[in-house]
């Protein structure tokens, strides 16, 4: 399929979607938006994909925001709209069937944080900065960073930084637990590439399994959890693959996953 903002290929088992608007450090405009959700529903439907990396094409952002050409036509309907077509969108990663992984690779800012909110795994590269400005442009977060920012970091790091606007470097979001890792640029695609290869190595309905689980404790209390999380073990246990992989570690061989 051909994009024009973005750039989808295929390597190994990764589904590697780059946001490629350089020269507006790829912020997020409708064309984005939609091709990102299209590139998306490519890599769910693909077998051969075990895990999607979101990157920004350059060396200098990740995403620098929403477009503000954008924002700045927005009106009290038509922001409700903005804002749930981009909640929709993000949430839809949030509930990905297979990892998604964000792999930031500079200015992660507004709406550019909010999608790396929404990916299950961050790595940053050294250079990435995180911030959410949008109260210095008159408005607040719409894509869900008011939400998963609180969850992410707590309520106290989220006010801190939704109302200040100021922006964090990649060792400070490491230490406030809003990334999982922080390498080299030159190393971030290939530590998410590592990461991608040992989930390709994993049972398939495990693993999506897995993040329905991860989502339901987000999502609900613990106790509910609980029970999605017992139904969800319930149904691994009915698959070919818990047959094979158990059967294969008494065996001592490597287990051959057929995804059902
Ligand atoms: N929307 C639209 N265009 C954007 C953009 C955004 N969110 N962020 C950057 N750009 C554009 C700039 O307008 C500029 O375009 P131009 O060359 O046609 O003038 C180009 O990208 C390069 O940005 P520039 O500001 O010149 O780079 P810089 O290195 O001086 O600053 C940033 C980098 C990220 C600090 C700065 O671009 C910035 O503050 N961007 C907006 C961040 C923001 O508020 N995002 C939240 C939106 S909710």
């Amino acid at each position: 399929m051909d994009f024009q903002t973005i750039v989808y290929q295929k390597s190994g088992h990764a589904g590697i979607i780059t946001l490629n608007r350089p020269d507006k450090l790829n912020a997020l405009n409708s064309t984005v938006l939609e091709e990102l959700g299209a590139a998306l529903n490519l890599a769910e439907s693909d077998s051969e994909v075990a895990a999607v990396i979101i990157t920004g094409s350059g060396e200098k952002a990740f995403v620098a925001g929403a477009d503000i050409s954008e924002l700045n036509k927005l009106n009290v309907a038509t922001g409700k709209e903005f804002a749930e077509r981009g909640q929709a969108l993000f949430q839809h990663i949030e509930q990905f069937g297979k990892p998604v992984i964000a792999a930031i690779n500079g200015y992660a800012l507004g709406g550019g944080s909010e999608l790396a909110w929404a990916c299950h795994i961050r790595i940053a590269s050294t250079n990435a900065k995180f911030g959410q400005p949008e109260v210095s442009l008159g408005i607040i977060p719409g894509y869900g960073g008011s939400q998963r920012l609180v969850r992410l970091a707590g309520r106290g790091i989220a006010t801190e930084l939704i109302v200040t606007g100021n922006q964090i470097d990649a060792e400070t979001a490491l230490r406030l637990r809003l990334v999982n890792a922080v390498v080299d640029q030159s190393q971030l695609l290939s530590n998410a590439m590592k990461m991608v290869d040992l989930i390709a190595g994993r049972a398939p309905i495990a693993v999506r399994l897995a993040l329905q689980a991860i989502e339901a404790a987000v999502q609900s209390t613990q106790r509910e959890g609980m029970k999605i999380e017992a139904q969800l073990f319930a149904l691994s246990c009915g698959t070919d693959d818990k047959k094979e992989g158990t059967s294969a570690f008494l065996e001592k061989r490597k287990p051959t996953w057929k995804g059902r």
